[in-house]
């Protein structure tokens, strides 16, 4: 395993494929918008100053790890070479069975395709392929360049060779593993997350303390790193009001469904750091 293909060049896209590069493979990351690769690429080439500048990377490591990644519209090309790809475009399922069926096509027969999806199992995405023993998720965490754990989630096809390969790739980019023998929603973080999430909001929504207040108490009193409402900022409340929707409709159950102060900042478009507005404001 040298060479890595990112499919989509959003928020964790581009950081996975940083990652990668940084961690000596030779890395592609894709994305079909050429606004969206520029926007991707100049970010990039800016954390990587940004490291050199903070005495994190020295100059010929990030020069090193510059020259290792490429940012492209591209499709073909990089696939014939990838030893695995990283699919992590929008959370839409048709989108998503699309790209698997072109990598399939794309890939060489040895190449394993990871979904990085926190809401789609990999099994909804595998029989698109012709190898679903080689498709599993690995399921990444905001920000990935500084998160160190990565889900390696089994769909009922995935091989051992498949799980202890990409297990070896996650430990050389300087992460942890955490292995699910099966496809559970939510996977293990999230659920955690989501326990904690849920509490709050309803500590908040019964007048029990003000947001800024629960965040303290979590920061303060038990050592997270930011409160659930900040990191509800930083992750997308989109992105929490899209999850808890998804595991409502693969379960049926009203108690999965987003809670309605997400709902209502998610229909005010108030999403958190990316539109300067969400429990705080970020301008
Ligand atoms: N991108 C890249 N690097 C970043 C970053 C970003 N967006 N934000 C912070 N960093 C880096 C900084 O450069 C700094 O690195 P160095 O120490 O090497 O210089 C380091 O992280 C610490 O940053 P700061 O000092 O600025 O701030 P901090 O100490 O408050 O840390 C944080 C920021 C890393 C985001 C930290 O608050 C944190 O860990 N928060 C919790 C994040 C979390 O829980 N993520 C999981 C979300 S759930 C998810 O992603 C799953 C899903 O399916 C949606």
């Amino acid at each position: 395993m040298t060479t890595i293909l990112v499919i989509g060049s959003g928020a964790m896209g581009r950081q996975i494929g940083m990652a990668a590069a940084v961690a000596g493979f030779t890395t592609t990351v894709r994305d079909v918008d050429p606004g969206a690769v520029t926007a991707a690429e100049t970010d990039m080439r800016g954390w990587l100053d940004g490291r050199v500048a903070k005495g994190r990377l020295s100059a010929e490591q990030a020069a090193d790890a510059g020259g290792r990644i490429r940012f492209t519209t591209e499709l073909e090309e990089p696939a014939a070479h990838a030893d695995l790809v990283i699919e992590a475009a929008t959370e839409k399922l048709d989108v998503k069975r699309a790209i698997f069926t072109d990598l399939d096509r794309l890939t060489p027969d040895h190449a394993i395709l990871a979904t990085n999806s926190s809401t789609l199992g990999s099994s909804a995405v595998a029989d698109a392929t012709g190898r679903p023993d080689r498709v599993c998720n690995l399921h990444f965490f905001n920000p990935a360049l500084v998160m160190r754990a990565v889900e390696n989630v089994r769909n009922e096809h995935t091989s051992d060779e498949t799980v202890a390969t990409v297990s070896a790739v996650v430990r050389a980019l300087g992460k942890s593993p955490v292995l699910l023998t099966r496809e559970v929603p939510g996977f293990v973080a999230n659920r955690l997350l989501a326990a904690v999430r849920n509490e709050a909001l309803e500590l908040y929504a019964d007048g029990v303390a003000s947001f800024e207040d629960i965040d303290v108490a979590a920061r303060d009193a038990l050592g997270h790193p930011m409160g659930p409402f900040e990191l509800m900022d930083l992750v997308g409340i989109d992105v929490s009001y899209l999850i808890r929707q998804a595991a409502f409709e693969q379960s049926g159950d009203p108690q999965d469904l987003p809670h309605p102060l997400v709902t209502a900042k998610y229909e005010a478009g108030e999403y958190g750091r990316k539109t300067g507005k969400g429990w705080y404001d970020h301008d």
